[in-house]
């Protein structure tokens, strides 16, 4: 494992597109084993096909993170499949901006279900898993939005600080079971996350920013290849990245 990630069971929750898919491509090429979760079976069927046809190791399975016993199952695909875990990498989310004032209620529940809970579903499905192996690596995904406050993002920012916090709770509370704890905040990346807004003008908005600002989602690949290739004394907690020209 001269790469610290060749051989490595990386089980990556919405990996259908974006971060996710790029992600599951570059650590299959790394010679990871990666195991799919997103609601979109055609797609990580797909892909895992795809990798399998370059001479990786990639097993699919349907999730909605909303359901906390979906991702159990995922996870303990994962293990039946390939015999452990080594990384968890909560991914899959949603960004649909809009002011309070415009009351998206059914937004604001569909974004703490899968940007908070989904990521609460993650570690409870690895964390016995770990435990029981003594090793083990949490990569959490907020953003820069988990930092930074704009009008119409209130409820998403909301959630990628709770992502922050629930990392570093979780880093402090694993170290007696030698897993590693990473959060990873990106700026704009291309991927189909615009596609969450609901809100016409709003959408219309960020899809200007994002076709003016984003850099490819491989950057993000690179920042989790790079957290995981680190030897097992060493802990990348938080990595926060954004396009150069990116101001906010
Ligand atoms: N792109 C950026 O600029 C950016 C910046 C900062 C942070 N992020 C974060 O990066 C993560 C990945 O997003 P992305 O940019 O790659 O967007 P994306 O292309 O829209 O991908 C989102 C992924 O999440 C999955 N997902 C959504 N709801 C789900 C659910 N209920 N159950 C399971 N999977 C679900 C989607 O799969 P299905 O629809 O097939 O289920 C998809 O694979 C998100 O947490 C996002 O907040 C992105």
């Amino acid at each position: 494992m001269s790469n610290n990630i060749e051989g490595k069971v990386v089980v990556i929750t919405g990996a259908s597109s974006g971060l996710g898919e790029a992600t599951a491509r570059h650590l299959s090429a790394e010679g990871a084993k990666v195991v799919l979760g997103a609601r979109r079976a055609d797609r990580i069927q797909k892909l895992a096909g795809e990798l399998a046809s370059n001479g990786g190791q990639a097993i699919a399975f349907t999730t909605d993170v909303t359901q906390a016993d979906q991702v159990k199952r995922l996870v303990d695909g994962g293990v039946k499949a390939f015999g452990r875990v080594d990384v968890m990498l909560n991914n899959a989310g949603l960004m649909p901006h809009s002011p309070l004032e415009r009351l998206k209620i059914d937004d604001w529940n569909r974004t703490i279900d899968v940007n908070i809970k989904g990521v609460l579903y993650g570690i409870a499905a690895a964390l016995p898993y770990f435990k029981e192996q003594k090793s083990g690596h949490f990569i959490n995904v907020s953003s820069v939005a988990g930092h930074k406050i704009r009008p119409g993002g209130a409820v998403y920012s909301a959630t990628k600080t709770a992502v922050i916090i629930l990392s570093e709770g979780l880093r402090q509370e694993v170290k007696p079971y030698n897993i590693r704890t990473t959060v990873i905040s990106p700026g704009a990346v291309e991927s189909e996350l615009v596609d969450s807004i609901t809100e016409p003008d709003v959408k219309k908005g960020m899809q200007e920013f994002y076709d003016a600002t984003a850099i490819p989602a491989d950057s993000f690949a690179r920042m989790v290849s790079f957290a995981m290739s680190q030897p097992d004394n060493v802990d990348i907690n938080e990595i926060l990245f954004r396009p150069t020209k990116q101001d906010l």
